[in-house]
């Protein structure tokens, strides 16, 4: 098991990573010392795979387990299931010492942790992600919400877990599609901040592929570790996190646009691959790791390039979110691989012609 820390004064939590991880979950809740009461929050899939195991690990110690399914799907993230979940938690007894255990993918972090943070003011989280996209990003960092009225994650709050446990075995039976969005963020955290883990993805595809033990616990690890020093550094998002985005500004546009029909790891990926490029033109990030950077993204199965959508619409989309100035586009930029800034210095004009790929590469 390998141990992150993330360092937020009286928020303060740890992020324990590897396999087998979930069986060791009533131990670990035991020692903090909440009440013998433990409500989880999950979905039909997950409860079907890691269900029973929870339960059993948390039994083991005398919790008294109540478990609230959600349905799959974006669309849950509403205030009206947060609605219905308060309903159950009053149903069931809840304390404010009851802890709220989300076992699950991002939908299920977000919306269970939303529903933690703001039920009798705030009662104990602690999530259990599932899906590489959730043990990497999702799950650290504090930010929960709900969507609302089509806009994403638009109600919400700054609310840290007290434990994240991610457990590495519950990858091996996620769809390649998942596998895919949340590799996206893995590399998007490399190219934003370690060469040296960028290198090791390079040379580590074919295992995470097959999806072998010890390599996806490094590679949760090291993205985790990621996230969490830069949550550490700007926990409620004012300067640094901004870098956290980096390949988001594009694929955001895009996700608009195309109203979410594509995989968010495959806008992600042209969008890295599109600031990578701008990059480049504008004098930082050499061709040789641009190059390295497309490389990666294709061997894990991302898109490069953006399909058959006119790029004026994307350009107009992101004029009207991330506009600086009349005519300048704010934008996350590598210096290198490995090394992030923030600009606010790209002209329309320069996205619109990579995004058409006009230019040579
Ligand atoms: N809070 C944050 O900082 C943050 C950051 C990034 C993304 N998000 C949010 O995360 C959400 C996306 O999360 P996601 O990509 O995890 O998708 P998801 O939560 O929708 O999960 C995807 C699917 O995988 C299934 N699943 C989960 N774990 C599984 C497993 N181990 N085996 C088999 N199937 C499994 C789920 O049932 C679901 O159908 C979005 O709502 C996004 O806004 C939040
Ligand atoms: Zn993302």
């Amino acid at each position: 098991m390998r141990i992150i820390k993330v360092a937020l004064g009286t928020n303060s939590y740890e992020v324990r990573v590897g396999p087998g991880l979930l069986s060791q979950a009533g131990r670990w809740l035991s020692e903090l010392g909440f009440g013998n009461k433990l409500v989880i929050i999950t979905d039909p899939s997950v409860n079907r795979l890691y269900g029973e195991m929870l339960n059993r690990a948390l039994t083991e110690f005398d919790f008294n387990v109540n478990t609230l399914l959600v349905a799959e799907g974006e669309d849950q993230k509403s205030l009206e299931t947060a609605g219905r979940l308060y309903h159950q938690l009053t149903d069931c007894y809840t304390e404010r010492s009851t802890p709220i255990l989300t076992l699950g993918g991002g939908v299920i972090g977000d919306l269970g942790g939303f529903v933690a943070a703001t039920y009798m003011r705030g009662v104990p989280l602690v999530q259990l992600p599932t899906t590489l996209l959730a043990q990497v990003d999702s799950s650290i960092g504090g930010k929960v919400a709900v969507d609302h009225e089509r806009l994403k994650n638009k109600i919400g709050a700054f609310y840290q877990p007290k434990l994240v446990i991610a457990d590495t075995d519950t990858l091996k039976t996620l769809p390649a599609k998942e596998l895919a969005n949340g590799m996206a963020e893995v590399i998007k955290s490399a190219a934003i901040r370690s060469k040296e883990f960028f290198a090791y993805l390079e040379g580590n595809l074919d295992r995470i592929k097959s999806l072998d033990e010890n390599v996806l616990e490094e590679v949760v690890f090291q993205t985790a570790s990621i996230k969490a020093e830069v949550v550490e550094k700007d926990e409620t998002d004012l300067g640094l996190r901004n870098i956290l985005n980096y390949g988001h500004t594009i694929g955001h546009a895009i996700e608009s646009v195309t109203d979410f029909s594509m995989g968010h790891g495959s806008v992600v990926a042209i969008g890295m691959v599109a600031a990578a490029t701008i990059s480049n033109r504008m004098g930082m990030l050499d061709k040789n790791d641009l190059h390295r950077l497309k490389n990666v993204i294709v061997s894990t199965g991302l898109p490069t390039k953006l399909p058959n959508i006119k790029v004026e619409k994307i350009v107009q989309a992101m004029r009207h979110d991330k506009k600086v100035s009349q005519d300048r586009i704010r934008f996350i930029l590598l210096k290198s691989l490995g090394s992030a800034l923030v600009s606010d210095d790209v002209s329309p004009s320069l996205v619109e012609k990579v995004l058409i790929g006009d230019e040579k590469t």
